[in-house]
């Protein structure tokens, strides 16, 4: 059964690290995800990829409900996929708590953010940097989270793009209290801190922490940058 209040709960907690499952290592995956636990990682972010709305392939139900079997933590799906209606309820049933859909993947994404809910999970809308934010605006309401992407999905290990941090500030002026504000791609420690001055509260890393020795290290370095632009903000 999924928990939507898991994932809403994380905004009182931000600023929050959500390690993406895509630069792990998938032929030791119990043992990355003990290292995450160990590292205090509030929840994990998995990146589900089809090949055709994006140019990769990832994964799909069978490895969501793996994790779900080897963890409590929130699990955050990032589905980047072309047709998410048809997999919603399976992606729910597999264990996700949270499961964000692209715009531009629904145009009218309004009934699956409902049925998202309906099945128990925290509902999520994600929109691309070269999508601008008006489009994704009428469904703000339906939205547990927002999620800004500030690189094309699809792949780890890219460059931040900017045009997120404009964003991140007009949404963060127009979210309510249970909502919560995303950021996934290129964070890291030079572009984390302006990120949470702009009012993200949920920061997805990939590169920045499996490219690392010790997550644990990595983890508190970029939560603690980010904890100072709150503090700095007051945010
Ligand atoms: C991009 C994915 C991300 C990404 C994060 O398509 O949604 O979650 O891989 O990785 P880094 O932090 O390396 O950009
Ligand atoms: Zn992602």
């Amino acid at each position: 059964m999924p928990s939507r209040q898991s994932v809403v709960q994380l905004r009182g907690a931000a600023p929050v690290v959500l390690p993406s499952l895509l630069l792990c290592d998938f032929g030791n995956l119990e043992r990355d995800v003990r290292r995450l636990e160990d590292a205090g990682v509030r929840g994990l972010h998995l990146d589900v990829m089809d090949g055709h709305f994006v140019p990769n392939l990832t994964y799909g139900m069978p490895l969501v409900e793996a994790i779900r079997k080897l963890t409590d933590l929130p699990l955050d799906v990032h589905l980047m996929i072309s047709d998410p209606a048809q997999y919603a309820s399976q992606f729910c049933d597999a264990g996700a708590d949270g499961l964000t859909i692209h715009i531009e993947a629904a145009p009218d994404p309004a009934p699956i953010l409902q049925q998202i809910q309906d099945l128990g999970a925290a509902a999520g809308l994600a929109f691309n940097p070269n999508t601008p934010v008006e489009a994704i605006e009428p469904y703000l309401p339906l939205c547990d989270i927002v999620l800004v992407m500030s690189v094309m999905p699809g792949f780890g290990g890219q460059a931040f793009n900017a045009v997120a941090i404009e964003k991140l500030k007009y949404l963060s002026d127009r979210i309510g209290p249970e909502q919560s504000l995303e950021v996934d791609g290129g964070i890291a420690l030079p572009t984390i801190a302006s990120c949470a001055g702009a009012g993200a509260h949920l920061f997805v890393v990939g590169s920045a922490i499996f490219g690392t020795s010790d997550y644990a290290v990595s983890v508190s370095q970029l939560e603690e940058r980010a904890r100072t632009a709150f503090t700095t903000t007051g945010r």
